[in-house]
């Protein structure tokens, strides 16, 4: 057996302790990423161990893969507009819960999943945590409009770049169809009026700015042998 890393024992740890706060009936927002994976493999233990009946809402198609692995069902915003609880990884987390998210770039549909539900819990690794955001936001582009969208966020400060796949050529295309533009802002000094500039722009579907969700956002920080929650 390999003796994990510290990273990824937090990530575990992290993981382990968000999926011990779904209930059974719950409707679960499932998020993308490595540290939510854990999250996945232990609901898909208490699911086969326990009898849980629960159904997870994913956020991608890797989501979706990694659920069906596990053995967790399901189903779809369609059927449940409204989730009781999501869990999701973040890239960074300030003091005030902001987040930003979409190294995966599946940021469109996790804050569309964020935004349904009742409560979410934010997996991390303490790498995550920062005074104050300043990782180049990934914003989700229409490619009809990408050069519109790439001059408007350039006024707004930043130094877009159109994100490239990895083993495949040319630009990422999301699960939705779309373009990723990755647009370094330097610190953000007020990320939620950066949020509502990006969000006027045509063309820009949506950013992995998440700043509107502190209320209702718990922070899981795996530790390499435990655990800190964070809430507001
Ligand atoms: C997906 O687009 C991202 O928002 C991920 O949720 C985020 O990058 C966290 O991923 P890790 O848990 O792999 O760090």
């Amino acid at each position: 057996m390999s003796i994990p890393t510290a990273q990824a024992a937090s990530k575990q740890n992290a993981g382990y302790h968000a999926a011990g706060l779904v209930e059974d009936g719950m409707v679960v927002g499932l998020g993308t990423g490595s540290t939510v994976f854990f999250a996945m493999e232990r609901l898909g233990e208490r699911i086969a161990k326990d009898g849980l009946s629960i159904a997870g809402v994913p956020t991608s198609y890797q989501a979706a893969i990694r659920a069906r692995q596990y053995g967790i069902p399901l189903t779809s915003l369609d059927e449940h507009p409204g989730l009781d609880i999501a869990i999701d990884g973040a890239d960074q987390v300030d003091p005030d819960l902001h987040l930003i998210k979409g190294r995966g770039a599946a940021l469109l549909r996790e804050k569309c999943v964020c935004d349904a539900a009742d409560r979410v819990i934010i997996v991390v690794d303490p790498t995550k945590t920062v005074d104050i955001l300043n990782a180049p936001v990934p914003v989700e582009v229409l490619p009809f409009a990408s050069a519109g969208v790439f001059r408007r966020l350039a006024a707004l400060g930043a130094a877009p770049v159109l994100r490239d796949g990895v083993k495949k050529d040319g630009p990422v295309v999301t699960d939705n169809g779309n373009f990723i533009l990755d647009c370094d802002f330097g610190a953000l000094a007020d990320p939620r009026s950066l949020e509502a500039d990006i969000a006027a722009i045509p063309g820009a579907l949506e950013c992995g700015l998440f700043t509107a969700y502190g209320e209702k956002i718990t922070v899981i920080v795996g530790e390499e042998k435990d655990c800190r929650v964070v809430s507001l």
